[in-house]
């Protein structure tokens, strides 16, 4: 059975103290969940619920599970990539009263399913999941507990995806917020979020410029959107890739080149994939590519960039800085993979994930969404279920009375005309 990381370390003393530091640091800068901690500390929602946690271990999560922990819960939390934890936050947090953390960076598979199973053994009453390792691991390992599970919140698109694909077909039989989908998440995360992350996590990696360079996004949605619009604000030219009319149409008129990946495979200096789907870089693609482009993915696991297939053809491999991987063909070429096709934005050694900002919209989310499940949880069947607007709203106020920004209300004759059809010219 795996034990808390605190029990895995050499100098557990000096991790957690590093990893106490940056979770300040990160709370310093996160007034939602500051504003949630004061009302959770006065009202202990969560005594007595087990949270079971599959997340990005580092510092933004960390406080998430801390506040959940100070709302009276006890929390068992891992990771949902293996390369996405920083050991001492995970120690940190291990540290925290009614916290145990099992997350720990680079484990192998074994050891990382080794952990979601450790995290169910606490018998969690509500699940928290980034692509729904948890979900899946209680109904295909642990169904006897799903009796006593009140609901879970989903944090991404890819988790989202694979619940309603569940749900299709019958097989969720608990309910799940798709905290992914709701505005104050989606339009902030998605969009800003990756943008800002993985642009920063890429240049720190390699140490290069954006600017002059063709950079080249596969997928064109939320966080296609931010990688372009960030990228193109570092004075690259931005092609896209996309499969979907509307927004190979809509990155058209933004004033980006339009093209196939076959197309643009010849063009670019830098990849990033945030498609969400498999098979989006394949051998055909790595053929026709420049020395010395940059290969990276932002989506959530790590299928976009066929990486068995650049291997096959590669005639040698080699570390090129940490956190690279340069594949050498027979002609010369180097095509150089950052964090081995996975989350680029928090899989690199250096990365630092989602500005602590934004995370803190999406950790309030998370957090009132189980504060909803506590309370409401009986209102919900099993099934996938929209975020209540009026939990994104709530969240949206705080975040503005935080930043000092006032804004209008409707006035009663308003209101009144917004829900009106009888009113014309
Ligand atoms: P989305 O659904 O808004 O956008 C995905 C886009 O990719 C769609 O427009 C779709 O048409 C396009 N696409 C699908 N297959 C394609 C292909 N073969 N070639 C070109 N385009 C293709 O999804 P969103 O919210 O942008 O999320 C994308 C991925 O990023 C998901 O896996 C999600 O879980 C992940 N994600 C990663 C984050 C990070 O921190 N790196 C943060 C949030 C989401």
């Amino acid at each position: 059975m795996t034990a808390p990381i605190s029990e895995r370390l050499d100098d557990v003393e000096s991790a957690r103290e590093s990893g106490r530091r940056k979770m300040d640091w990160a709370a310093q800068h996160m007034p939602i969940c500051a504003s949630l901690r004061e009302e959770f500390e006065t009202d202990r929602p969560f005594a007595g619920e087990r949270i079971g946690m599959a997340m990005h271990v580092e510092a933004k999560t960390a406080v998430l599970a801390e506040l959940l922990a100070q709302g009276g819960a006890e929390v068992a939390i891992t990771g949902c990539n293996p390369l996405s934890t920083h050991d001492d936050v995970s120690a940190a947090l291990d540290a925290v009263d009614g916290v145990t953390s099992y997350a720990e960076r680079g484990v192998d598979d074994e050891a990382y399913y080794a952990a979601i199973e450790a995290v169910l053994e606490h018998e969690p009453t509500i699940t928290v999941d980034d692509g729904m390792d948890l979900v899946a691991a209680v109904h295909e390992d642990y169904p006897e507990l799903i009796d006593t599970i009140v609901g879970g919140a989903e944090e991404t698109t890819t988790g989202v995806h694979r619940l309603r694909a569940m749900d299709a077909d019958g097989e969720l039989d608990y309910p799940v917020f798709a905290v992914n989908d709701t505005p104050m998440k989606r339009l902030f995360d998605n969009v800003h979020g990756t943008g800002e992350s993985s642009l920063a996590s890429i240049a720190m990696t390699t140490n290069l410029s954006w600017a002059g360079k063709t950079v080249v996004v596969a997928g064109y949605g939320h966080c296609g959107k931010g990688v372009a619009k960030k990228a193109s604000g570092q004075n690259a030219d931005v092609v896209v890739t996309e499969v979907e009319p509307r927004r190979a149409l809509e990155a058209h008129m933004e004033g980006y080149d339009v093209m196939p990946m076959a197309e643009a495979a010849e063009a670019g200096d830098v990849f990033i994939t945030t498609t969400g789907n498999r098979d989006v870089i394949v051998e055909d693609h790595f053929e026709n590519m420049q020395d010395g482009v940059l290969l990276a993915n932002a989506g959530h696991f790590d299928v976009e960039i066929d990486l068995d297939a650049l291997a096959s053809i590669a005639a040698d491999t080699y570390e090129a800085r940490d956190g690279v991987r340069a594949y050498e063909m027979a002609d010369g070429r180097r095509l150089n993979v950052l964090a081995e096709g996975r989350l680029v934005n928090l899989a690199t050694p250096i990365a630092l994930g989602h500005p602590v900002e934004v995370m803190d919209q999406s950790f309030g989310i998370q957090a009132v969404c189980v504060r909803e499940l506590v309370e409401n949880g009986d209102a919900y069947d099993a099934g996938v279920h929209d975020v209540p607007d009026r939990l994104d709203k709530e969240v949206a106020e705080v975040k503005l009375a935080a930043e000092g920004v006032d804004f209008d209300g409707l006035t009663d004759e308003q209101a009144e005309y917004m829900d009106s059809w009888q009113h014309g010219t």
